[in-house]
């Protein structure tokens, strides 16, 4: 099949890689430098599997990254995969949205000899498929040459290639049969698991089953965080079990209950605002997303408070925060926990050093000020140390391990927001303390 591209971003680029493996992909952006950079086969993007795909399918020309002002020729399917980020008034910003379906459109007999798909797969309100795409293919007369779906994508940062070559399920929301069938096919080529679901529904039901699919997920790392709370004031209560005998019950599955710093990044908390401000738009109330939102909110302020409760006043003492990537595996840092922290312990007067194995200060610039650094050079940033928090659990900390971890601090109290060193003997210096647990004295809990 062709398959058109539209947007290389995260989604764009990896299911560019995906695609073509079976399929002649190409992949379009309005974004000049990103163009140039895929063609030589560099990737904008930090993803395993991505750079080397992404490199081989350009070479042999299974990927043909273009733009708007290039040819792009007759295609079987279109899938649009710009950003919908947040506006600064909450709402979401579908302009990206609005822009490459005008451009489709206007291009149509360009794009389409006989009969070709579009489909959406940014994630977009309820509704917005029908009033961006549906009205505008029908008033264009375009409704027997134009196919319409929308097909939301479940991929994670750092896993995305994985989780877009073996899925779960791939959810449908097609107008027609002929739409719901060119896309599965579509899929089919590519997928190594050829027994995966194809779920067909509504365009409305597959917008909202995204934005439920998140909510839901977040929804259950609040819950845990929640009663990780309980379990610091019971006696020999762990977290991590309590919750392995919760999610060992299939009805229930135990992912997602990782209790700590809490979720980040730039899908749960822009779709949970996405889905509240939805509903409440029409006057329904979503009381558990608004406690999910609330819990996550008072997690970075919870491991201040534990820290300070072990070094006391932290003013113009050096504290470092371990990890600024929203999670392992990138160097994305948008609502990372990290950055609420970096505010709260430098309004407390702290000298702050963040260490993060991928991030860099240019990714960075804008968060940075006084009193804030940040470094690849765990040692640099843990000499001479007061107390440190672990926020993102990249591997290399678990392998350095807590008493070489802890070495150069000038007192080793260590926080650790991800639970990494929990099961481990702590070394009789050094301070340890986590979340889902009661804290003992001195020592580990
Ligand atoms: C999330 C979903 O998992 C994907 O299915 C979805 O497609 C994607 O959003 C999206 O909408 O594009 P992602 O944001 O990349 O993927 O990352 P996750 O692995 O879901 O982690 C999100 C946050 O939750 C991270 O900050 C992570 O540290 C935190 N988390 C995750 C926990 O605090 N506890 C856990 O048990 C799991």
């Amino acid at each position: 099949m062709r398959v058109l591209i539209v947007g290389a971003g995260w989604v764009g680029i990896t299911m560019s890689v995906l695609f073509s493996s079976s399929h002649k992909v190409t992949l379009l952006d309005i974004d000049e430098q990103r163009i140039e950079q895929i063609s030589v086969g560099e990737t904008p993007i930090v993803e395993p599997g991505i750079t080397e795909g992404l490199l081989e399918s350009v070479k042999e020309g299974l990927i043909r990254p273009v733009l708007p002002s290039d040819t792009i020729g007759y295609q079987d399917v279109i899938v649009i995969c710009v950003g919908t980020p947040e506006s600064p008034d909450g709402q979401v910003d579908l302009q990206y949205i609005e822009s490459a379906i005008n451009t489709i459109l206007s291009r149509i007999d360009e794009l389409c000899y006989e009969y070709c798909v579009v489909v959406l797969k940014s994630t977009v309100p309820p509704g917005t498929t029908r009033s961006f795409l549906i009205n505008q293919v029908k008033e264009n007369q375009l409704d027997d040459r134009v196919g319409i779906v929308f097909n939301p994508e479940f991929l994670r940062e750092g896993s995305a290639l994985a989780d877009a070559s073996n899925p779960d399920r791939v959810v449908i929301g097609a107008i027609d049969d002929q739409s719901f069938n060119q896309v599965r096919t579509m899929y089919e080529q590519v997928l190594l698991n050829k027994s995966t679901p194809y779920l067909s529904m509504s365009p409305e039901s597959a917008e909202l089953c995204k934005y439920a699919s998140n909510s839901f997920l977040a929804m259950k790392i609040s819950f845990s965080n929640e009663i990780a709370n309980v379990a610091e004031s019971v006696p020999y209560a762990d977290i991590d079990d309590v919750m392995r005998g919760v999610g060992a019950d299939h009805r229930i599955t135990a992912k997602f209950f990782g209790s700590g710093a809490g979720f980040g990044g730039s899908c749960f908390p822009k779709d949970i605002q996405g889905l509240v401000r939805f509903a409440e738009e029409r006057s329904i109330q979503m009381p558990l997303l608004r406690a999910t939102q609330q819990v996550n909110s008072q997690r970075p302020k919870k491991l201040v408070d534990m820290l300070v409760k072990k070094t006391g006043n932290l003013h113009g003492k050096k504290i470092t925060l371990l990890g600024l990537a929203f999670k392992p595996g990138t160097n994305d840092i948008r609502e990372s926990p990290t950055l609420r922290l970096l505010d709260l312990l430098l309004e407390l007067g702290a000298k702050v050093w963040i260490h993060d194995p991928l991030v860099t200060s240019m990714d960075v610039s804008k968060h940075l000020r006084e009193n804030a650094t940040i470094s690849a050079e765990l040692e640099e940033c843990m000499r001479e140390s007061h107390g440190c928090i672990l926020v993102t659990d990249w591997p290399i900390y678990l392998e350095i391990g807590l008493e070489n971890l802890t070495r150069f601090m000038s007192k080793r109290v260590l926080i650790d927001g991800r639970r990494v060193f929990a099961t481990q003997t702590t070394p009789n210096d050094v301070f340890y303390q986590t979340v889902g647990i009661q804290a003992l004295e001195s020592g580990k809990e």
